[in-house]
């Protein structure tokens, strides 16, 4: 067995935001409380795959649209490295595992040593967490996730490409199709909202495959 220490992740920006995050755990568990609704997300996902699908939800936060999936009878991982995230999801959402692993850390090793599959069905990676990862981890992010789908898998990302949370960056459609193409993943379709409306300059979601 090797001594060697392993290899130091940079801060994601979620991390270094730290008390500047605005709230975000606290809000979700008062909208749920007030009978909101806050799975269209998961509605969108849920389209996707068929029934009894195997998803992750990568960067799953208080597990709001892992739960959700979980719900409709999907086989579902959630991945959240944030632990005061991972502990509201689990008394949250006791029967929605969480596998406290960053995105860059979810291996097929890692996986498999938390006793979750290394092939996904579908992987979520809604709500800006592509704009919180840490700087210059957006492509190896991005190959991480594609490298963990089963054939035919496919990736939900949604984020604000301007005027969202102050600690996430700004993230424009050029720079962002740009990673895709680095990460060796293609774009299926494009929207500025959950609800499939058109691609508009101030939200994305993204539907991507392996080519
Ligand atoms: C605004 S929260 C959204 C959480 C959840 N996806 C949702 O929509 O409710 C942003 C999340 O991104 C996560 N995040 C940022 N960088 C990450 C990374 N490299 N790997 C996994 N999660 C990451 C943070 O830990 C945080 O939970």
């Amino acid at each position: 067995m090797s001594d060697a220490a392993p290899p130091r992740l940079p801060p994601t920006r979620w991390a270094l935001g730290g008390d500047r995050n605005p709230g975000y755990g606290e809000r979700f568990a008062q909208l749920i409380a007030d009978g909101t609704d806050v799975v269209g997300e998961a509605r969108l996902a849920d389209t996707l795959v068929e029934r009894g699908a195997t998803i992750l939800d990568a960067g799953s936060g208080m597990g709001r649209i892992g739960a959700h999936l979980l719900a409709l009878g999907h086989r579902v991982i959630a991945a959240e490295p944030d632990p005061v995230l991972a502990t509201q999801s689990r008394r949250t959402f006791p029967d929605l595992p969480v596998v406290p692993h960053e995105i860059l850390t979810l291996t097929p090793e890692a996986l498999t040593a938390a006793g979750a599959p290394t092939a996904y069905d579908l992987v979520v990676c809604v709500g800006n967490v592509l704009t919180f990862v840490a700087e210059r981890t957006e492509v190896a992010v991005l190959e991480r996730l594609g490298s963990l789908l089963a054939t035919g898998g496919r990736i939900l990302v949604g984020f604000h490409l301007q005027q969202g949370p102050s600690t996430a960056r700004e993230y424009t459609p050029e720079e962002f199709l740009a990673d895709v193409d680095a990460a060796g993943l293609v774009v299926q379709h494009r929207f500025g909202g959950y609800d499939l409306r058109p691609a508009d300059d101030l939200y994305s979601v993204a539907i991507l495959s392996q080519p």
